[in-house]
C-alpha cells in the first residue's frame, strides 16, 4: 500500500472534486490549504469556468493568478456548487470551519450554493464536533462577554493572535477559538450562539452543512453523501 503524505492526500481529494465543477457556470470556492490544491487543479479546466465567487482574499488572489475571474457574492443569485474544506466533519455532514479565519464569507458563499462539496483528509472525520477549537468571528467590543458565555458552557476560549496582536479578519473583526466543547446537536448550538450579541459568525456549519464530502485516506478517496 502506498504511504501518501497529508499533502498528497489533499492533492488527491482536490483533484477528485473537479468532477463536481459544472462547466460554463460560476463556481463557489472556499479557503484553506486543501482548497489551495483545488484551485491549482482548476488550472486544467479554467477555460470551462466562467468565474468564481471566493470566500477569502487569499483564495481570490490565487484564483486571479490563474486568470479565473472572481465575481462578488452580491452579483450572483445562486451557485450550483461550493467547494470548501473543513476542520472537522461529523456523520451528518455538519462541520467546524474557520481554522483559516474565513468562516463568515465561507458561510455566505455556502448559503448561495445548492450543493456544498467538502474536501478533506480522513483525519477531519469525527463522531462529535468539538475536538478542534471552535472558531467564532466576533465584534471586538463583545469579546469578553462572549468568552464568559462559552465558559458557562464549559468552553475555554481565547482571542486568536498573530505575532502577539489579535488577528484581524477580512471583515475587520476578531476570532475567538474555544476549546473543550462537545457539540452533540450542531443545529441547535449554531442557532443559540448566532443569537449572542457581537457574534458575527460561529464556525459550526449545520445550517450550511455539506451535501457531499470527499474524504481522502491511504485507501483512496471516499464519497460520503448527506443528501
Ligand atoms: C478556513 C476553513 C478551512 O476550510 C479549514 O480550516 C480547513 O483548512 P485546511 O484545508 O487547510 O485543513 O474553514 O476558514
Amino acid at each position: 500500500m502506498s504511504d501518501f503524505s497529508q499533502d498528497e492526500l489533499k492533492t488527491r481529494v482536490a483533484q477528485a472534486a473537479l468532477q463536481y465543477v459544472v462547466p460554463g457556470e460560476i463556481l463557489g470556492v472556499g479557503s484553506g490549504s486543501t482548497v489551495n490544491k483545488f484551485i491549482d487543479a482548476l488550472a486544467g479546466m479554467k477555460a470551462q469556468i466562467v468565474g468564481a465567487v471566493s470566500s477569502s482574499d487569499a483564495s481570490t488572489a490565487r484564483l486571479r493568478a490563474l486568470g479565473i475571474t472572481v465575481v462578488d457574492a452580491n452579483d450572483v443569485r445562486g451557485l450550483s456548487v461550493y467547494v470548501d474544506g473543513a476542520d472537522e466533519i461529523d456523520g451528518q455532514g455538519c462541520m467546524i470551519k474557520g481554522g483559516g479565519a474565513a468562516l463568515t464569507r465561507e458561510k455566505i458563499v455556502a448559503a448561495l450554493a445548492q450543493r456544498f462539496v467538502c474536501i478533506a483528509d480522513a483525519s477531519k472525520r469525527v463522531q462529535v464536533l468539538g475536538n478542534f477549537p471552535l472558531p467564532v468571528e466576533v465584534v471586538p467590543a463583545a469579546t469578553k462577554h462572549i468568552l464568559r458565555q462559552f465558559a458557562a458552557l464549559g468552553g475555554a476560549g481565547a482571542v486568536r493572535l498573530v505575532q502577539g496582536a489579535p488577528l484581524v479578519t477580512d471583515n475587520g473583526q476578531h476570532i475567538v477559538d474555544v476549546h473543550g466543547l462537545r457539540i452533540v446537536d450542531p443545529l441547535a448550538f449554531e442557532a443559540m450562539v448566532n443569537q449572542w450579541p457581537g457574534v458575527l459568525t460561529v464556525g459550526v456549519f449545520a445550517q450550511q452543512k455539506a451535501h457531499v464530502c470527499l474524504l481522502a485516506s491511504q485507501e483512496g478517496v471516499q464519497t460520503l453523501n448527506f443528501g
